[in-house]
């Protein structure tokens, strides 16, 4: 165990899973590494490409570096581009950085991925410029962000279904891949986890809500549960393509309590076809 929280320390001693307040274990479950570390890249230093019909963007750096990385902005800087897409000069981000869902996310889970980011290896890596469609310039996103920024719905009741709302939504981003889009690129609630027939890279993704004929219906909570873990099908095929990065980098990550709680949300959901 390295630099654990004496607190944490004690609660897996006394059996509890985990305290929220756990950078690098919020940090797994959002997902952040995969994102900005590239092939040939040290972790965090960026430079992974993303292809979209609107042109490839590139992931910045976000290790510590203080001159290519994020090692000199404020924990306040952090969670303002984490939450609502803004930069520190404020300018607006584009939507591959998932902050519509991040926006969910409390301002000290943000702040504890702050606090384990900055505690990771400083890369010197120069950020390399999105590579975007002739038309498209970053001014553009500050009225598309007035479109994302519509209150989202209210988390359930049940404290089990809330927690499993908050890693499938605020933490894991499921929806940026499994909901699809309105013309104006942003998700379509009445969609909401339905599947996406364009989904990142042209790949189709599934639908993860419990309807019989193409969802999750015929799973169930412990199936969904396996999956997360372990990335098998109940066929007893293996997932492929940007899931089984998904499984890796976050899902297998998680608490078994946590996985529980995000397969009885995504089973409490209402059935909906693919649009
Ligand atoms: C799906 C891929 C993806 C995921 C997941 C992702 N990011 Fe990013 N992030 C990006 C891209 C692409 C940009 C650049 C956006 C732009 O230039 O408008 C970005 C931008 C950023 C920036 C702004 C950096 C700068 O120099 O301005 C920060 C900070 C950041 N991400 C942190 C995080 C953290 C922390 C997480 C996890 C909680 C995370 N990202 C998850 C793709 C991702
Ligand atoms: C980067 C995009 C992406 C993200 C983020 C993502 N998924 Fe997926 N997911 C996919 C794709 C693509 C597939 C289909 C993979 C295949 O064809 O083998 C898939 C498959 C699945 C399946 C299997 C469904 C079936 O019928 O085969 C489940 C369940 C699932 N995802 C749940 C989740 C959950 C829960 C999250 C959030 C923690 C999540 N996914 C996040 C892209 C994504």
């Amino acid at each position: 165990m390295r630099n654990l929280p004496a607190a944490i320390v004690v609660s897996s001693l006394i059996g509890v899973a985990h305290a929220a307040t756990d950078g690098e274990y919020l940090f797994n479950a959002a997902g952040c590494l995969a994102c900005h570390t590239s092939e040939d890249g040290p972790e965090l230093a960026g430079g992974r490409a993303f292809e979209t019909p609107y042109g490839t963007f590139y992931s910045p750096n976000i290790s510590p570096d203080e001159q290519t990385g994020i090692g000199n902005w404020s924990k306040e800087q952090f969670i303002e581009a984490l939450k609502h897409g803004t930069s520190p000069r404020g300018d607006p981000y584009f939507p591959v950085f998932p902050y519509p869902s991040y926006q969910l996310m409390t301002d000290e889970d943000a702040g504890a991925i702050y606090d384990y980011l900055m505690q990771r290896e400083p890369q010197q890596r120069a950020n390399r410029e999105h590579d975007t469609a002739w038309w498209l310039g970053r001014w553009m996103m500050t009225p598309w962000q007035w479109w994302f920024e519509e209150e989202p719905p209210a988390a359930p009741d049940d404290a089990q279904l809330a927690r499993g709302r908050y890693l499938v939504d605020a933490l894991g981003h499921c929806g940026e891949c499994h909901t699809s889009r309105d013309w104006a690129g942003v998700a379509d609630r009445s969609y909401y986890l339905a599947g996406n027939p364009d989904g990142p890279d042209g790949e189709k993704v599934p639908n993860i809500t419990p309807d019989r004929s193409n969802g999750i219906g015929k799973w169930d909570t412990d199936d969904l549960k396996w999956f997360l873990q372990s990335g098998e099908l109940p066929d007893g095929d293996y997932t492929g393509g940007a899931m089984s990065e998904v499984i890796d980098n976050t899902t297998s990550k998680l608490t078994p309590d946590d996985r529980t709680a995000m397969a009885k949300f995504l089973k409490s959901l209402p059935a909906l076809e693919t649009p």
